[in-house]
């Protein structure tokens, strides 16, 4: 039986006006910075501005997508997220007003820790195949935020990834089969009433390696392809070392031969935007995912094996097939521009806005005019946000 090919058609990441350099931040906290730069791997983490918040940087990922595309035929629109802004309303359902999504759509908003992305982008799949002519407009966003002066806090971070998935698409088609795990843990998770997760980290190191195996094994079980076949691996990234760890983790339990050049080969290229943008939870492996197709060298017809992992916990691990001619989809440019226009934070300022807590009596509050994308919170007011286009 021949089925149509599904994927991702076009990609597209945004990320938040502010960043913090972790040489800053190891100084504060009276470390070796190379503990951060080399031991965790990361060198700067996006910091969200005051009139930012998952909903902004969520619209600045989709806007390109829709203003390429169009919005025809999108009659779902996914978005991921565990830091969202409304226990009731979907997050998405702001974008209406701000980048023009379709009426005749169904709009949700998902939930699973880091992994609540490939949980959209595998429903979408679903819907396609089942009517072909139909496109959804994924979006993975999520504001990574931990106590200060904790062991969590380096491993912050901001972005969303806006991804139209449809049939016959021009970057990564989407291969079956998947391989699942899922177990109740509390290795991370943020209670209704807190604004920062609550993290056993070392747990959470464990729980995750376990986790990529196990669903490692069973997409093996389920036929799928030998870890000789993939070119690359893409791995969730709460910070870039993890991928590291997590791969050497999956070698050595099949018995593989591991050495650093093997793993820098299958990995670094999956990591160059997530080093200097930090966790971006469930938009990460997406991330790490533009990051590879935009510096590895051309991977036309080559097999990549995607790794996602929520904390909680839930993983998958799947095949996907990168695209005849989808370099000239990339936005390559545009993401490198993201990234390097962010405006560098000094400690104070970070920690001002860290310790910022919104407004909770209904009264009008104008929010501090900050960043410099398109979109933005202009104001709480009776306990509504109100949202602009620059
Ligand atoms: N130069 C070079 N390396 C150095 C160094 C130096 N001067 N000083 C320390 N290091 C190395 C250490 O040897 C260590 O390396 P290994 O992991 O290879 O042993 C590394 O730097 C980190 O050092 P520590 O283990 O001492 O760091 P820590 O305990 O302070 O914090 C952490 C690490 C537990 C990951 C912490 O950052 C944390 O809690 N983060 C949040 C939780 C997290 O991201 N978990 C990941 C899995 S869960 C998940 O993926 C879901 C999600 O998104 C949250």
């Amino acid at each position: 039986m021949t089925t149509t090919p599904v994927g991702i058609h076009d990609l597209s990441f945004a990320t938040t006006h502010y960043a913090l350099d972790h040489a800053v931040l190891a100084e504060r906290l009276g470390v070796d910075r190379d503990k951060f730069y080399l031991g965790i791997g990361q060198e700067k983490m996006s910091v969200a501005a005051a009139d930012e918040d998952i909903v902004t940087i969520a619209a600045a990922a989709a806007a390109p997508i829709l203003e390429r595309h169009g919005t025809d035929n999108i009659r779902t629109v996914l978005l991921a997220t565990e830091t969202g802004v409304d226990q009731s309303k979907a997050a998405a359902l702001y974008l209406h007003s701000l980048v023009g999504l379709p009426n005749a759509a169904r709009v949700v908003e998902l939930k699973q820790a880091c992994y609540g992305g490939t949980a959209g982008l595998q429903f979408a799949a679903g819907l396609i195949a089942r009517d072909p002519a139909q496109r959804v407009l994924v979006i993975a966003a999520d504001i990574a935020k931990y106590e200060l002066d904790s062991p969590g806090e380096p491993t912050q971070g901001a972005a969303a990834v806006a991804m139209l998935i449809s049939a016959d698409p021009a970057i990564l088609r989407l291969d079956t089969p998947s391989g699942l795990y899922s177990a109740d843990i509390m290795d991370f998770w943020r209670p209704n009433y807190r604004t920062a997760a609550i993290v056993d980290g070392k747990t959470s190191v464990n729980a995750y390696q376990k986790a990529a195996q196990e669903a490692w094994s069973d997409y093996r079980r389920q036929g799928g392809r030998d870890l000789s076949e993939f070119a690359a691996f893409c791995y969730h990234q709460p910070f870039t070392k993890m991928a590291y760890k997590a791969h050497r983790h999956l070698l050595e339990s099949q018995g593989h031969s591991v050495d650093a050049a093997r793993i820098a080969a299958a990995i670094d290229d999956t990591t160059t935007y997530n080093r200097t943008v930090g966790n971006s939870y469930t938009a990460s492996l997406y991330l790490g995912l533009a990051s590879l197709l935009d510096h590895a060298d051309d991977l036309t017809g080559k097999a990549l094996a995607m790794i996602s992992y929520g904390s909680g916990s839930v993983a998958e691990f799947f095949g996907a097939t990168v695209q005849p001619g989808y370099r000239e989809h990339l936005r390559t440019e545009a993401n490198r521009a993201a990234i390097e226009s962010r405006e560098l934070l000094d400690y104070d300022r970070y920690r001002e806005l860290h310790e910022a807590v919104s407004p909770t009596d209904g009264r009008y509050h104008a929010t501090a005019e900050q960043t410099g994308r398109p979109f933005r919170l202009s104001a709480v007011s009776g306990h509504k946000r109100i949202y602009e286009a620059r």
